[in-house]
């Protein structure tokens, strides 16, 4: 952990050196004007925080300290016979600021295994709830629970000089990363397989291992979840979960109750659940329409049943994206490779085909085209991971990466 540590701080202590500079040379620089409706659309495209883990151009999409998702699959390291990214990797770039070596990957790994212990108070408060509980509400509850072990929280009330914060934060955070997949696992077999749960593998990666605790062993998989976690890591700061984690550390919140803020936001409709939204709205129009795979014309008028009805097209639409997500079209490139004929992914593909120009039609939607939810649950379903409500967890647990890589970096 020192290596890594050490070379975080030796970045930050660079990069915190030039923002003093920039702003001491052009802190009054104007670099926007801000309107009314602006102000009144939820701050739409203002500029107005800094979020140095990744960029999102509304044109191109994300890209990760520079490096698009293609890049990143590219040059990032990988598992032994494995050709997706492992996401240690995504968090070494986002953190440190340089593509890691393998050796740098592998020492993550380790670190986060070490450190993956979750004690078992915290496995008595999910079992407090009704196991009908939404997995989103379980996993919350299991974060907070954790935070009894900050030890930014301990050590800040026995008191911490303001240039140690970063030192903490950074160790919550390494904590809370390593411990999610154990945590989302056990509410994984808790509420779907009779609570009968699996321990980790101490020789796996970190979504190989993940995998693996809620029961899939299938190589295909663990190289889902691999890119899944790299690819829902970060979508700069904007979104609902790391502008929530941002806000909320902001107050010397520690990392538990600030990462716990962003998954609040994550679980709701318009943010992390639209994944389970899109798969029920493809399930609702198959059972409607009696079909597995419901023709291009079937799902053309379904779309626009559902806009008749006031309804929003799960997985369609963007704050800022104005294309197609690449996060969206990494996943069909998966699953071209490796379930071309599932009738689910098909339809996937055929809403993709069918639905923008009907969206576009309309006059008001600024972006009719897919993001990353749109493709993710028919993926999991092809694997046999079909319990819908789960997904977003899934999604909560990558998006630890980005958020608390970037909280690391405002308290530095
Ligand atoms: C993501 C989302 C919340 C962005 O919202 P936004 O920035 O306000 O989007 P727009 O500026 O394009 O919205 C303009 C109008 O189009 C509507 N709209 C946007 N996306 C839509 C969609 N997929 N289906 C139907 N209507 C949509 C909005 O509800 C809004 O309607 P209103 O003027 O009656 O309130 C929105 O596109 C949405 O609800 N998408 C579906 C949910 C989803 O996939 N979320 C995951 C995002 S990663």
């Amino acid at each position: 952990m020192g290596v890594i540590k050490d070379r975080f701080k030796a970045k930050a202590d660079i990069v915190a050196a030039e923002v003093k500079e920039i702003l001491k040379e052009h802190g009054k620089k104007k670099i926007g004007e801000v309107t009314l409706s602006q102000v009144y659309q939820g701050m739409r495209g203002i500029t107005g925080l800094v979020t140095e883990t990744s960029l999102l151009d509304a044109q191109e999409g994300i890209r990760f300290r520079g490096y698009t998702i293609p890049e990143l699959q590219q040059k990032l390291p990988k598992a032994a016979g494995g050709t997706e990214p492992l996401p240690e990797g995504l968090f070494y770039l986002m953190l440190v600021g340089d593509l890691p070596t393998e050796e740098n990957v592998h020492h993550l790994t380790s670190v986060w295994q070490r450190r993956s212990h979750v004690p078992n108070y915290v496995f008595d408060t999910i079992e407090a709830l009704p196991v009908s509980a939404h997995p989103m509400t379980q996993f919350v509850v299991a974060i907070m629970a954790l935070q009894i072990e900050s030890q930014f929280s301990k050590k800040y009330a026995a008191g911490l000089s303001k240039k140690d914060y970063w030192n903490v934060v950074f160790d919550d955070s390494m904590d809370l990363i390593s411990r999610l997949p154990r945590i989302a696992a056990y509410i994984y077999r808790r509420k779907y397989k009779n609570g009968d749960h699996i321990q980790p593998n101490g020789l796996l990666d970190w979504s190989g291992n993940f995998a693996h605790m809620m029961g899939y062993e299938g190589e295909e998989f663990k190289e889902l979840m691999r890119l899944y976690m790299t690819i829902h890591a970060d979508h700069e700061g904007g979104n609902v979960s790391a502008h929530a984690t941002h806000l909320v550390g902001s107050a010397l919140s520690d990392p538990y109750l600030s990462f716990a803020a962003g998954m609040n936001g994550l679980a709701g409709p318009l943010h992390g659940l639209a994944n389970q939204e899109v798969i029920k709205w493809i399930f609702e129009m198959r059972e409607e329409l009696k079909t597995d795979l419901p023709s291009k014309e079937q799902i053309g008028e379904y779309v626009k049943k559902t806009l008749a009805e006031g309804k929003v097209v799960p997985g369609y639409g963007h704050a800022v994206l104005r294309k197609t997500d690449p996060r969206f079209t990494a996943q069909a490139e998966f699953a071209k490779k490796h379930c071309p004929d599932d009738p689910i992914v098909q339809t996937v593909w055929n809403v993709y085909e069918v639905a923008p120009p009907i969206l576009e039609g309309t006059g008001k939607i600024k972006n009719p085209w897919p993001n990353v939810d749109a493709h993710s649950g028919s993926l999991l379903k092809h694997y046999g991971l079909i319990e819908e409500d789960f997904y977003t967890v899934l999604f909560g647990v990558s998006r630890a990466l980005g958020v608390l890589a970037s909280l690391c970096w405002d308290r530095a």
